[in-house]
């Protein structure tokens, strides 16, 4: 066997299975989870019609490159999305079966785990994937902390230099997952300054990036390099996907866009891969990315949602309408004594709602865990679902706290 696989840690689903199974729910009450990150709004009738209008392709094997108007419609959107930007759908797109694998296979491609001490530095709290995508390209993690009394930005200006000096891929998540931050230009020109000088390569995942709450859409991370001037995305990724944005997430379909160097080797590592995405997707996806009705129909379903939540929730506890994303990234109240995982074993067992213990999505680093006395909440179900279980927290905090 692989050792690399005994470097995993348990997925934070399992680990929330395993603190709740010995709770009994409140059966006076419904379960409602708000704990998995799933989109739940309709998959459009668009996506599923251009889907089943081309089960032909079934019969033919589709090239790793994916078709060139599936090419041409990603880089359309970008256009459209992005204010002009200019990447070239022959040499700076391939579409990629969810931004998931793709991060993973991103890692495996660039990680050169012959270098003594080849480091991967991802945010804290983070998408798990980054650290596993990391561990089993044999590169070591090293963990930077999201800054609460900065709207939760990232603090790379923190990360030592020695580490930045064996750094050779570093994860952003803008919008961030669990907790909604947006990075601003800012934060992409420091980024972009320590990749020119330590020469790393930035992935930038930002499958969020069409749920947001602000007037202003998030600023991409390859907007941010062009705004700077840095046309050829040199040493920059992003990775998107049209699992939130057109609630698909079963369709498995995304898309890398950046530079064209990594873009040649990751498209050789993925033919070996075998990771072509099937003729069918390729047609769903080029209706999905060349439609956007949908995209403001599902927004305006957040929004609403968020609306009536989130005002709930900050009525007994540290909570804030995000930049962006479909979470709430809570502090506890101090009567749970910083115990997230006692808070949602309890809210369980009381009231039947599931929320993440916010430790489980971060790691121990320099002396402390980010996500501890923080739970995310998933705002996926419909409104009044995530009204109800707003209102049996609420309540919870109160039987709590009084
Ligand atoms: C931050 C982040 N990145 C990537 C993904 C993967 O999404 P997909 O593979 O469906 O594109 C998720 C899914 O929950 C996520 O939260």
């Amino acid at each position: 066997m692989n050792p690399l696989l005994s470097r995993l840690q348990p997925y934070p689903f399992e680990r929330l299975r395993q603190l709740h199974a010995n709770v009994t729910p409140n059966p006076a009450y419904k379960l409602i989870s708000l704990g998995i990150g799933e989109p739940r709004h309709a998959t459009p009738q668009l996506i599923k019609d251009a889907l089943s209008a081309s089960l032909a392709g079934l019969a033919s094997y589709p090239g790793t490159l994916g078709s060139a108007p599936l090419r041409q419609a990603m880089s359309d959107w970008m256009a459209r999305r992005y204010g002009g930007l200019a990447v070239d759908p022959a040499t700076q797109i391939l579409p990629v079966n969810g931004s998931r694998e793709a991060l993973f296979a991103l890692a495996q491609t660039v990680i050169d785990a012959s270098q003594p001490g080849a480091t991967v530095v991802c945010p804290n709290p983070f998408y798990q994937i980054y650290e596993g995508a990391a561990l089993l390209a044999g590169a070591q993690t090293w963990f930077a902390p999201s800054d609460p009394a900065r709207n939760f930005a990232v603090d790379w200006a923190g990360v030592p230099e020695a580490v930045w000096a064996k750094t050779q891929l570093v994860f952003v998540c803008s919008p961030g997952n669990p907790t909604g931050a947006v990075m601003g230009l800012a934060e992409w020109e420091l980024l972009f300054r320590l990749s020119d000088q330590y020469g790393f390569v930035i992935a930038s995942d930002e499958c969020y990036s069409e749920i947001y709450f602000r007037d202003e859409a998030p600023l991409g991370g390859l907007q941010a390099a062009s705004q700077l001037g840095r046309h050829d995305f040199k040493n920059l990724i992003a990775l998107t996907s049209l699992s939130k944005r057109s609630n698909v997430p079963g369709l498995r379909s995304g898309f890398v866009a950046g530079d064209a160097a990594i873009i040649k080797s990751f498209l050789l590592y993925r033919t070996y891969h075998g990771s072509a995405m099937s003729p069918v997707v390729q047609a769903a996806s080029l209706a999905a990315w060349s439609d956007e009705q949908h995209v403001e129909d599902n927004r305006a379903l957040y929004r609403e949602k968020f609306a009536a939540v989130t005002p709930l929730l900050a009525s007994v506890m540290d909570v804030a309408l995000p930049d962006a994303g479909f979470y709430l990234w809570a502090a506890i109240p101090p009567a749970f004594k910083g115990s997230d995982t006692a808070f949602s074993a309890e809210l369980l067992g009381f009231y039947n709602v599931v929320v993440l213990p916010g430790s489980y999505l971060a790691r121990d680093a320099q002396g402390h865990n980010p996500g501890a006395g923080r739970i995310r909440m998933a705002l996926v179900a419909e409104t009044a679902e995530c009204v109800e279980a707003a209102q049996r927290i609420v309540q919870f905090i109160h039987s709590k706290v009084h």
